[in-house]
């Protein structure tokens, strides 16, 4: 506890002047259009159309919000709210419908200038992510993030991007949240394209993505930077893992935990000494000695990986929604599918006392987050740190006190950790500008600050209370105010 301090202090409400506030979307979430003006297929589309029992209420993502159609609409909400930026991604296969850079879709370089425009024009920084979750079929049917290929691909489509959209934008992220892609999407079923490949496939596709990071932060760096002068990251997610008893064994079970959620893909960009972090280091090969591997499940990067890939960014990007107990398992049978949790040697619950929100991943623990941005300033130093994401799920109430709430409890304790704790955070989005495709949870847990009527075919937008309340404190730039 005392190592990183307390929640709920509140020396300061305000924000700092040169603090940005801003709000997130993400391209399949929102976009729709999913065949249309020569976008190609990506792995979203074929997982909901191929396996619609695997989402919530049987959705996709093809119409969604239609904010392919309505850019125009979401950019006039954000004007109200006051947004300084708005953080929002990319469709790789909009861009270059095959995945390969041999194509450029005309119309796909359209839509995004005129929304970068639009933005542009009302005073809204547009804060672009590169990739989030979307990857094109054409590549996922080579392997995706599993084919070593693939970091060429992403380096070749960041080119592309840099190239049309770079005069303007000044804020990149290459990956949101790798672990979804790897851990989820390649380790198992729960996120497109679904492998089961747990322990194996994840760690590969992790090995892959953090190189093809570097590859598009080493291009942006030295072929862009110079004329465009922007700065780039990765965002990367964690709860926060809190000890399940006050026992060495786990609070050392805590550290490992976080080690193998957050540090596998931060350590190798952010930690000093680059590469995994130790204990993933020792704790994988043993494991996979046990299991009979011949040799680590954990793919080995060469010294002069470690060199290419450490430092490769300008900020931290980080996505965070809530807390996790973890408590020490001393031994595992090896019998069962290897899996990194196994793999750390840890248990996780939430503890039942935690206010809930619609998803059962996501209670409502402030004081984490202040633990966690104070961790990071531990670990990491003093990195200029961005909450890339950050909000609440509930059934999608027009008065939603719930977010309201939340968006409350997690700024103050976020002000807590910049003010009590001097983490340098820099910038905040809230997740989400609108209600949308929640992934496995299609439209049934919605994160938005706008209700989107889902069965309206024009997609009609509506502001909640949370939209108000975030537009009060972007304008009094208080939490209080
Ligand atoms: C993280 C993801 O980046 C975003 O796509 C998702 O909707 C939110 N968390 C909420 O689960």
């Amino acid at each position: 506890m005392e190592r990183y301090g307390t929640y709920g202090k509140l020396n300061s409400n305000e924000f700092p002047g040169d603090f940005l506030l801003g709000t997130a979307t993400a391209s399949y979430q929102i976009e729709g259009a999913w065949n249309l003006s020569g976008k190609g297929e990506n792995i979203w589309d074929r997982y909901t159309h191929t396996h619609p029992e695997l989402i919530l209420d049987r959705s996709t993502g093809d119409v969604a919000c239609d904010s392919y159609h309505k850019y125009e609409e979401d950019v006039a909400l954000m004007k109200k709210m006051g947004v300084q930026f708005y953080r929002f991604s990319l469709s790789w296969s909009r861009i270059l419908p095959t995945g390969f850079a041999y194509q450029i879709n005309p119309d796909g370089i359209r839509y995004y200038n005129d929304l970068i425009n639009l933005l542009l024009k009302n005073d809204i920084i547009p804060l672009v992510t590169l990739f989030h979750w979307d990857t094109p079929q054409p590549l996922e049917d080579l392997g995706g993030f599993t084919n070593a290929l693939m970091v060429e691909w992403f380096e070749d489509y960041a080119r592309v991007v840099f190239e049309n959209f770079g005069d303007r934008v000044k804020l990149w992220l290459t990956f949101n949240e790798p672990k979804q892609t790897c851990h989820e999407g390649v380790g198992g079923d729960n996120k497109a394209p679904g492998y089961e490949s747990s322990g194996i496939g994840d760690y590969l596709c992790a090995h892959n993505l953090i190189k093809a990071h570097a590859r598009a932060y080493h291009l942006y760096d030295k072929e862009f930077r110079p004329k465009q002068n922007g700065s780039i990251s990765i965002t990367i997610d964690t709860s926060w893992m809190e000890p399940g008893t006050n026992s060495t064994a786990d609070k050392e079970a805590a550290e490992r935990k976080i080690a193998f959620n957050f540090g596998w893909y931060a350590d190798p960009i952010f930690h000093p000494n680059g590469d995994y972090p130790e204990v993933m280091r020792k704790l994988v090969p043993e494991r996979s000695k046990k299991e009979g591997f011949r040799r680590s499940r954990l793919p080995e990067f060469t010294k002069e990986e470690v060199k290419y890939i450490r430092g490769t960014f300008d900020f931290l990007g980080l996505n965070h929604y809530t807390t996790l107990l973890v408590k020490d398992i001393p031994e595992i049978p090896i019998s069962g599918k290897p899996s990194v949790d196994k793999d750390s040697r840890t248990e996780s619950w939430h503890d039942p006392s935690w206010p809930p929100s619609s998803a059962g991943w996501l209670k409502v623990v402030p004081w984490g987050f202040t633990k966690l941005l104070v961790w990071l300033k531990h670990r990491y130093g003093d990195v200029p740190i961005y909450v890339t994401e950050n909000g609440f799920s509930d059934l999608g109430e027009i008065d939603d006190q719930g977010r309201v709430n939340y968006y409350k409890l997690y700024l103050s304790a976020m002000l807590d950790a910049m003010y009590e704790h001097k983490v340098n955070v820099k910038a905040y989005a809230a997740w989400s500008l609108v209600d949308n495709f929640e992934w496995r949870d299609g439209y049934v847990n919605r994160f938005g600050l706008h209700h989107v009527d889902m069965n309206d075919p024009g997609r009609k937008r509506t502001p909640k209370a949370s939209a108000e309340y975030y537009r009060k404190v972007i304008a009094a730039r208080k939490i209080h105010g």
